[in-house]
């Protein structure tokens, strides 16, 4: 762990610092144990393991701040809890890492403790979901465009639906957070002047479990009602399906099903006609994200904003590149 940042307070004298070290040859150390390695420890916050998303991100991560690339991760996955992802990232800054990348769960209330990083010189990155509070308060965000996912998925409901009467239901990610806020936000301006009807719109909290369950509540108020489903993620969209299947409906002909992610289980269903179309949201953010934190802790300047591009797929598309890939 390098000793420099116990000094800096951040920004400037905590790059010209750092750089002076790198310069000099000297590194830092690793853990406090006073060698002479280079070795970068870094805090990683992770949200939970709530998706098939979660696990490809998370797998994407290890993999780039592993010991081979020059890092000692220490992990942490708050189950979705805001308060404990709040804690872990206070006992990394106790525990005096170099970095701290965090994928907040919900944007809100983050102030204080990006403070208190800032107060220790630990510079904060964040990956995937953004946060509220000032961007003063983190060295930069690799993540994706959520607004543009949810309005490439509205664009495709009003253009195969909008000129005709639909009602449509909504299982939304967690509620507060920048993903399920944003997809909400380019979704409906994708949607409004056509003839679609939101008839609900309750949070499935990007599970499987959760999806199932509320799905069965619309299907229990609306029946054949529903024509369309939009869920931001693949994994509420496959809990559906299930709830969809044993009230007695097929999916992808009596309820169309957009969802966004792109993952293999979501990508299969819709290959297999389940669902109608997914808007990609790329995990594989690890390896940008070392590269950040090893500009930043470097003293190097790096952009606020790294965006990584997302696709669209048809089943038909879906059938060609099932088996490539990735995750
Ligand atoms: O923040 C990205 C979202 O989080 C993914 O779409 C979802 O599957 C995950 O849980």
């Amino acid at each position: 762990m390098r000793m420099n940042k116990l000094v800096a307070s951040f920004a400037l004298v905590s790059a010209v610092a750092l750089t002076a070290t790198a310069c000099a040859g000297g590194g830092g150390n690793t853990g406090g144990t006073g060698g002479g390695d280079d070795v970068i420890t870094v805090g990683f916050a992770q949200t939970g393991s709530e998706s098939g998303w979660r696990s490809a991100n998370t797998e994407s991560m290890k993999e780039a701040f592993s010991a081979e690339n020059g890092f000692d991760l220490i992990f942490n996955a708050a189950d979705n809890k805001p308060e404990a992802q709040i804690a872990a990232v206070r006992s990394f800054i106790n525990q005096g890492v170099d970095a701290i990348v965090l994928a907040p769960i919900v944007s809100d209330g983050w102030d204080d403790v990006l403070q208190e990083a800032k107060d220790a010189g630990i510079p904060v990155i964040l990956e995937d979901r953004t946060v509220s509070a000032s961007d003063d308060l983190y060295a930069s965000w690799i993540g994706l465009d959520f607004e543009k996912e949810g309005q490439t998925a509205g664009a495709w409901v009003a253009e195969n639906f909008g000129s005709t009467p639909t009602n449509l239901v909504v299982l939304e990610g967690t509620t507060g957070s920048s993903a399920a806020t944003d997809r909400q936000t380019g979704f409906d301006a994708a949607i409004e002047g056509t003839d679609i009807s939101v008839l609900d719109s309750q949070t499935g909290n990007f599970t499987r479990a959760e999806g199932k369950t509320v799905m069965e509540g619309f299907l229990q108020k609306f029946g054949s009602e529903i024509n369309v489903l939009f869920a931001h993620n693949d994994d509420m969209g496959l809990g559906a399906l299930d709830a969809i299947k044993a009230a007695g409906l097929t999916p992808g002909k009596d309820i169309s099903i957009v969802t966004i992610d792109a993952v293999k289980d979501g990508m299969t269903a819709l290959a297999d006609g389940e669902f109608n179309f997914i808007v990609e949201c790329n995990p594989l953010l690890g390896e940008k994200t070392a590269e950040v934190v090893k500009s930043v802790v470097a003293g190097e300047s790096v952009d606020k904003q790294y965006i990584v591009e997302d696709q669209s797929f048809t089943p038909e598309q879906a059938k060609e590149v099932l088996d490539s890939r990735p995750y």
